[in-house]
């Protein structure tokens, strides 16, 4: 999944978006089959929430806020304008929308429909800001990181992007983090 990564200043950010990406539609998948009469399953939405806070934005956000957001600012773009503006405005946007999640899961377990609405609102939007924000961060914004950050400063950042990945999240490695996303695709 990591093969050559190491190349590019956005390798590792692409590869966590395709396991970010797999792990939405799978919930989006649940709640579409709720819709047509299938319980959902409250345990994997919860392994969802804790997927989205804690790899989605702890590790992956937390490294392009951290690490990608800064170097690009010193090679040139803008902070409070354009696209690292509006990358950063729709990660609080994602946050919302996964509080919402976290907020409600109890109250939807036991029953509460106003909590169930909250839950699947705030599911949903997630759904949708996240494959749309993707989509721009791989097409437009990581595309100009490739060609904006090569050479000792993409090898520098790589390592320190390495350093991240080899923290603790609330106490899960990212290994520990990708084997959840595994279990709630059914690969585990
Ligand atoms: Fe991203």
């Amino acid at each position: 999944m990591d093969n050559g990564h190491e190349t590019t200043s956005t390798g590792v950010l692409r590869d966590e978006h395709r396991l970010i990406l797999e792990v939405a539609h799978r919930l989006g998948r649940m709640l579409d089959d709720e819709s047509n009469g299938i319980p959902l399953n409250y345990d994997t939405v919860e392994q969802c929430i804790t997927f989205f806070q804690l790899f989605a934005d702890a590790c992956h956000h937390g490294k392009e806020e951290d690490l990608l957001f800064p170097e690009l600012i010193k090679a040139g773009l803008p902070q409070d304008s354009g696209p690292i503006a509006v990358m950063l405005y729709e990660h609080e946007q994602g946050r919302v929308f996964v509080r919402a999640m976290a907020a409600s899961i109890d109250g939807a377990r036991t029953g509460d429909d106003e909590a169930n609405t909250a839950l699947r609102d705030g599911a949903e939007g997630f759904i949708g800001l996240i494959t749309a924000h993707i989509g721009k961060e791989n097409d437009v914004l990581f595309n100009m990181a490739d060609g904006m950050i090569v050479g000792p400063e993409c090898k520098d950042l790589c390592a320190q992007y390495d350093a991240t990945c080899s923290r603790r999240f609330e106490g899960r490695s990212k290994e520990e983090l990708e084997d959840l996303a595994a279990g709630i695709l059914g690969r585990g």
